[in-house]
């Protein structure tokens, strides 16, 4: 075992980034190291993607598979085709109108990008950052940064810096702290190498987003894939354990006021039981659980996804370290983010999704 590193965290104006932490950054990551930052979406965490020994650092701090892929971030346009090839028209299209943003494209990648980066894949994940700090760290290091989620592999995405000291600390040379994130969960991805666009991971650009420019876009919600029996690898790296609070989940899906009803009286049980439990809901709901034993996540008003987004992963750790044996949360139906609120949730409770029927009275 290498010893630990020590970690650095250093605060950063997210609106403008002082040029002196930048460019100490830029040059750990030129010199091989590996640098945690925030994005639009989640906190990534970076090393030089044209050097695999730099990229090997990210597999082993997060204790990730080697046969799951990361995204290429670039700040310019002009980078893409150093990155990948045969780039579609559409890709371009996709580029200009959605980048800067929350949109990641997997295209047949360039031979310079190393193996380790890809899993062995033909393909690259590619993405542009719509967020100050990786823009001008990805600028002054002036080439394409590999950048998985700054997490331990299967844990929930960081969206604050200490989520990435809690999980990575002496694992990551430097922290750029530039607040919470304010996405909250990671880009779409977007696979443009299949004869049908295809999302991989629906992520913060809505599929309704996508659709004008992409009318055939297609995507096979996780949902219905354990509907029909289960798809155990419907692409790389998109395992069912991922994304997982280490205290068990249970997701509950249906009609709202049979929702509420089935929550409230798993609440009643593990009381009984002398249970400590976790409610993660909007908060027009907290009020609907109290008591002894129950602790309240709120994600925010449930009118307005992008606040159950921005809160979501933050509320799983908040609810590990309250110390609750069982978290109980909902859907959040399938337009807009709830698709990718879906996704995360149905990951984080590895398929246990409890049905309700809708209430007859
Ligand atoms: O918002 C985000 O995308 C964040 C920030 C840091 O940019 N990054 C992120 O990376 O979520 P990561 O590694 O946690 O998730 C990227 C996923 C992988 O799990 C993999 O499934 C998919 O993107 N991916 C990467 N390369 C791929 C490829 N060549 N083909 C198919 N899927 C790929
Ligand atoms: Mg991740």
């Amino acid at each position: 075992m290498s010893l630990a590193l020590p970690t650095r965290v250093v605060q950063v104006d997210p609106h403008e980034p002082a040029a002196s932490a930048i460019q100490a950054a830029a040059d750990l990551l030129v010199a091989g190291k590996l640098v945690a930052f925030p994005t639009e979406t989640v906190y990534g965490l970076g090393a030089n993607a044209l050097d695999p020994a730099a990229v090997a650092r990210i597999f082993t701090a997060k204790g990730r598979p080697a046969s799951d892929p990361l995204i290429v971030h670039l700040y310019s346009l002009s980078q893409l085709e150093e990155i990948a090839t045969a780039i579609p028209a559409v890709a371009w299209e996709l580029a200009q109108r959605f980048w800067p943003g929350p949109l990641t494209l997997v295209l047949p990648k360039q031979p310079c990008i190393p193996d380790n980066v890809s899993a062995g894949l033909a393909t690259v994940a590619v993405r542009m950052p719509n967020h100050p700090i990786p823009y001008r760290l990805l600028k002054l290091a002036d080439r394409p940064i590999a950048a998985p989620s700054a997490n331990r592999f299967a844990r929930p995405s960081p969206t604050t810096a200490q989520h990435v000291l809690d999980d990575l600390d002496g694992k990551v040379e430097l922290i750029l702290d530039g607040g919470p994130t304010p996405i909250g969960v990671e880009s779409t991805v977007l696979d443009l190498t299949q004869a049908v666009p295809t999302i991989l991971r629906p992520g913060g650009l809505p599929l309704e987003a996508l659709q004008p420019w992409l009318p055939a876009v297609t995507y096979s919600p996780r949902y219905a894939q354990l509907h029909e029996g289960g798809d155990a690898t419907p692409a790389p790296g998109m395992l069912l354990k991922h994304y997982s609070p280490s205290v068990e989940l249970l997701l509950y899906h249906g009609q709202a006021a049979a929702v509420l009803a089935a929550m409230q009286a798993r609440v009643a049980a593990a009381q009984r039981a002398g249970q400590p439990i976790g409610v993660m809901v909007e908060e027009e709901w907290a009020a609907d659980f109290t008591g002894a034993g129950v602790t309240v996540a709120s994600l925010g008003t449930g009118a307005d996804l992008a606040q159950v987004a921005k809160r979501l992963f933050a509320q799983m750790r908040y609810l590990e370290r309250a110390g609750v044996a069982l978290i109980l949360t909902h859907t959040f139906g399938q337009s807009g983010l709830g698709l990718a609120l879906q996704d995360r949730l149905i990951r984080a409770t590895e398929g246990k999704i409890i049905e309700v029927a809708e209430q007859v009275d």
